[in-house]
């Protein structure tokens, strides 16, 4: 039995934040962020707006566009590294929303590979055989985590979160296979200190800026092209496949350069590979189910396409997962 998409959406919080305006109040310029990573905008939360507050608007559109009641879901999995708080959980949160009362739900820790990761488990909940429905959702605030006077990282990111259900495919297609990856000696090249047990907040914490999302950018840079196309291409491999086989490549949106030398890498042309960075930004676990449900939105995904999603993150972790798409099932 495979896993299959059958639902997809998401959301990103009305404010928009431009280069420019990131001008005002850090040393950087639009020229240099569009020229070097891609992005033009990015969208930002409102002061109180929390990552259940996105994920419940995702949530409550995938159960509107699969015309299931929210009693009939058995698991929500929620990828996030911007819980709204330590505990409970954001997808505990989301669960009361929604009033999906017979499902149990949790978070997943994976960074901007937390949607894959989350989707993996989902998948083989579902393979499983005993759950109908699941609801993953990939959310991050990252706002909450960005210290805007450091300039290579303030620029990056931005908020927004997008989700899928998973049910039981009905023919052979789905989700057809996955290689999830990770390496804890790459906990130094990108983090948050403090807040954890390792670092509880203090004032030392506070006044120090741990709290706030640090990285090597030009390790993480180099890293992510690697290995995301290492693991993809060993992916399509697996399934007697090649990048030209592939309809339409999803990768984690963190850098428009990483992206294109990732899908140069793997051998897809440069049409079928999904970018949207500039609207967006990284939103961490939310950049590939965003992408993916804008892709199903411009009609680029018919069923019967080889969908390919890779994503590279803190941790380090990373994957890629590979579809052959059949939303109608
Ligand atoms: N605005 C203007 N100039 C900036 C800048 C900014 N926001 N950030 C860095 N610079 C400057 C540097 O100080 C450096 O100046 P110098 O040459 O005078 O020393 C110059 O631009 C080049 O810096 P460099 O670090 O080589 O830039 P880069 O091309 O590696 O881009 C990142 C920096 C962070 C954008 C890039 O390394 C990256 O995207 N890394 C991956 C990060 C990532 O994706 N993290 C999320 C995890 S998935």
């Amino acid at each position: 039995m495979k896993a299959t998409i059958t639902s997809t959406a998401h959301y990103v919080p009305e404010k928009v934040l431009t280069n420019s305006e990131l001008e005002k109040f850090v040393d950087t310029s639009d020229e240099w962020i569009q020229s070097r990573v891609g992005i033009k905008q990015r969208h930002v939360v409102n002061e109180g707006e929390a990552s259940s507050d996105m994920s419940t608007e995702v949530a409550k559109s995938l159960l509107q566009k699969r015309g299931i009641s929210p009693n009939e879901i058995d698991v929500i999995i929620i990828g996030t590294v911007t819980p709204d708080h330590p505990t409970p959980s954001t997808a505990a949160i989301v669960q009361n929303n929604i009033k999906a009362k017979n499902a149990w739900a949790f978070d997943l820790s994976a960074a901007c590979s937390g949607f894959l990761y989350s989707l993996e488990t989902g998948a083989r909940f579902i393979e499983s055989g005993k759950y109908k429905y699941i609801m993953v959702i990939g959310v991050d605030t990252m706002t909450s985590i960005l210290d805007f006077k450091d300039r290579e990282t303030c620029i990056i990111f931005g908020d927004g979160a997008g989700g899928v259900i998973l049910e039981a495919s009905k023919s052979n297609s789905g989700i057809l296979g996955s290689i999830l990856k990770t390496d804890g000696s790459g906990a130094e090249s990108l983090n948050v200190l403090a807040g954890g047990s390792k670092f509880p907040a203090s004032i030392d914490t506070i006044n120090q800026r741990q709290h706030y999302i640090k990285q090597d950018g030009k390790k993480v840079f180099k890293f992510a092209i690697r290995k995301m196309s290492d693991v993809s291409t060993q992916l399509l491999k697996e399934n007697g496949l090649s990048g030209t086989d592939v309809d339409l490549f999803i990768p984690h949106q963190a850098n428009k350069r990483i992206i294109e030398a990732t899908g140069e890498r793997c051998g897809i042309p440069k049409d079928k590979v999904m970018i949207n960075i500039d609207k967006y930004g990284n939103t961490t676990a939310g950049t590939i189910p965003i992408a993916l449900n804008e892709a199903v939105e411009k009609n680029l995904i018919s069923d019967g396409d080889y969908v390919l999603l890779s994503a590279f993150g803190s941790g380090f972790t990373w994957g890629s997962i590979l579809i052959k798409w059949n939303s109608k099932n």
